[in-house]
């Protein structure tokens, strides 16, 4: 497919966390605007799927700029909690988006199923569905994802969300202990975006 490369994008996301990694992974040359700019309300994630709500966040991000736009939908999959919270990350964390309530209902929820958790190995992994849409209604989504376990405990205070109980596959360090610029060079949201630059 020939395809022309994107100058100008409007990142559709109000999460301050999501959209500091999401433009320090986007091309210098890029003229980037955002909800930082145009102070748009999120629209409702209705979408049971990461490739719903991604789509239906660009979409609408994109009618409301008229702009090349892309957004991020994304969260982490628990096994041990049947891959809960998955889409409803965000929402563990009540409408003040407050983290220490959704990692503590992390923490309560393995507990439950498992008293002797800290044991063992709690299999999770963060998934994230990057899509940009065109206003003539192109759009293209791809999907990235890291594997990891959840930590014993909260440690770190660098990222955002569920960083400091997310150790990735291989290391010992939390996401919310690692550099943010190691993260960012690993993570779901870097895998998606490996799968999309060629459009920039
Ligand atoms: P949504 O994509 O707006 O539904 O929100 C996804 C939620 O998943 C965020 O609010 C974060 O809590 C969580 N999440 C997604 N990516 C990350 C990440 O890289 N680190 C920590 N938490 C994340």
């Amino acid at each position: 497919m020939s395809q022309k490369k994107i100058k100008e994008i409007f990142i559709g996301s109000n999460n301050k966390g999501k959209l500091k990694e999401i433009v320090d992974l986007l091309p210098k040359r890029l003229k980037i605007s955002s909800n930082l700019d145009y102070k748009i309300p999120s629209p409702k994630e209705t979408g049971t799927t990461f490739e719903q709500n991604s789509f239906l966040k660009a979409k609408y991000f994109s009618k409301k700029t008229n702009k090349i736009s892309m957004s991020d939908d994304s969260g982490i999959e628990i096994d041990i909690l049947d891959k809960k919270p998955g889409v409803y990350s965000a929402d563990w964390a009540g409408k003040k988006r407050n983290f220490n309530i959704a990692i503590k209902k992390v923490y309560q929820e393995i507990f439950k199923k498992d008293k002797n958790w800290k044991k063992k190995k709690i299999k999770a992994r963060f998934i994230c569905v990057l899509t940009i849409f065109w206003p003539d209604g192109k759009f293209v989504s791809r999907r990235g994802k890291i594997e990891g376990q959840i930590s014993n405990s909260k440690k770190g205070v660098n990222g955002f969300g569920y960083d400091p109980i997310f150790i990735p596959k291989g290391r010992k360090l939390t996401f919310g202990e690692l550099d943010p610029k190691k993260k960012y060079k690993i993570d779901h949201r870097f895998n998606a975006f490996k799968k999309i630059k060629k459009f920039f």
